[in-house]
């Protein structure tokens, strides 16, 4: 089999380049070791900024964000006694949108089955041969059992952590954080109690309250590294995050409502360089990962595809500028927002030691009181221009 560029990986970095590049009139076949059913599903963030919507309306994913994502001016900033608003449309004119990862994941699963892409699920012993060469290619199993191979002119890497494109990159640079705790979250058949997300600071540790929907909300709490989902039953779930979120505190309440869905998540930061050797290139988490608090990673890989897609056009039609400045290009914006995530992760995040618990609050009253201080954090959260 031939095409021109194979893409290892159908989440939404993956499909969402296979679209651009079919916009480009680039042809590309997408290989994936799970089930799209399993794709389809998973719950990932549900933050989209708005440089990330702006993309998927140009090319033509936007018809249903528009209907029913919500469009949130802004966030809010807490700690024990104190909700502040920060308003990002007042502070940098750009605003962010609620819309689950897996509403983009099944936006882009039609528009890809419309278009008749070549999407091969549940392959097995995926692996990339001739990297250095112009005729790279990608073999596995396919969900039949029968080995395949793909040639092309360039492979993708959109396959996350864990997946074999990045292990194919040689004299690698990686750079590594984890953090002394996880995010247990949760879904809840049950209205927000609040119209925007609310992050809090509380000595018992950090809370979040999101959404994904009018009648379906989202909330993670900061847990200890290892926690068990099922050790904690419902009513301490909701007694933590009434208390750490301030129920009762101003005349806000929390309301509870039926946990649909429950897991532990750890926080880790990672960047891997160069996100390109040869004929190979990185997208998304393959290439980067970062810890959830400010929502970066879905949008980060969103602008890896949003630079990768016309600099491998250009490439297969003789032009190699792009494709050769891609690495450095992302990754200025991916250390922008590696910084930024820590940034968040660690002012909200209960540490062991007093000292950082007062820094921490300092840090908080700086960004909540200083037009300055807000817009910084207001202009990483809404997100910078693609081109950054
Ligand atoms: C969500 C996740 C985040 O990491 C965040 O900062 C905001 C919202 C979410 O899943 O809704």
């Amino acid at each position: 089999e031939r095409t021109q560029v194979v893409i290892v990986g159908a989440g939404p970095a993956g499909m969402l380049l296979s679209h651009l590049l079919a916009a480009d009139g680039v042809e590309s076949v997408v290989v994936e070791t799970r089930s799209e059913a399993y794709v389809a599903a998973r719950i990932r963030a549900g933050i989209l900024e708005q440089s990330s919507v702006d993309l998927l309306t140009e090319v033509g994913l936007g018809d249903r964000l528009a209907r029913e994502a919500d469009r949130h001016r802004g966030i809010y900033l807490q700690w024990p006694e104190e909700r502040h608003h920060l308003d990002f449309v007042d502070l940098v004119g750009r605003a962010v949108y609620v819309y689950g990862q897996t509403e983009v994941q099944r936006d882009l699963i039609d528009a890809r089955r419309a278009a008749g892409q070549v999407v091969h699920y549940e392959v097995s012993d995926t692996a990339l041969h001739d990297i250095e060469s112009e005729r790279p290619s990608v073999t596995f199993t396919d969900a039949e059992g029968r080995p395949r191979q793909v040639v092309a002119d360039a492979i993708v890497g959109c396959d996350g952590s864990f997946g074999p494109s990045r292990a194919a990159i040689p004299a690698r640079e990686s750079w590594e954080r984890t953090y002394p705790y996880s995010w247990f979250g949760i879904l809840a058949d049950v209205a927000p109690s609040t119209d925007e997300l609310i992050y809090a600071w509380h000595p018992d540790g950090f809370a979040l309250h999101s959404m994904r929907s009018e009648k379906v909300s989202r909330f993670y709490l900061q847990v200890p590294n290892g926690t068990d989902p099922a050790t904690w039953s419902d009513d301490q779930i909701w007694d933590a995050l009434a208390a750490r979120l301030g129920h009762g505190q101003n005349g806000w309440s929390l309301q509870p409502g039926p946990i649909t869905d429950r897991s532990v998540l750890p926080m880790r930061s990672h960047v891997s360089t160069p996100m390109r050797h040869g004929r190979l290139f990185l997208a998304g988490d393959a290439a980067h990962i970062v810890p959830p608090t400010g929502a970066k990673g879905l949008n980060l890989a969103v602008a890896d595809v949003a630079l990768l897609a016309p600099a491998l056009t250009a490439l297969l039609a003789g032009d190699s500028r792009l494709a050769d400045g891609y690495s450095e290009t992302a990754l200025r914006r991916v250390w922008r927002c590696t910084h930024f995530s820590w940034w968040m992760t660690t002012m909200l995040h209960t540490a062991e030691d007093p000292f950082d618990a007062q820094l921490q609050l300092s840090q908080l009253r700086w960004v909540t009181s200083s037009r300055h201080a807000a817009a910084g954090l207001a202009e990483n959260y809404a997100g910078l221009p693609i081109g950054f």
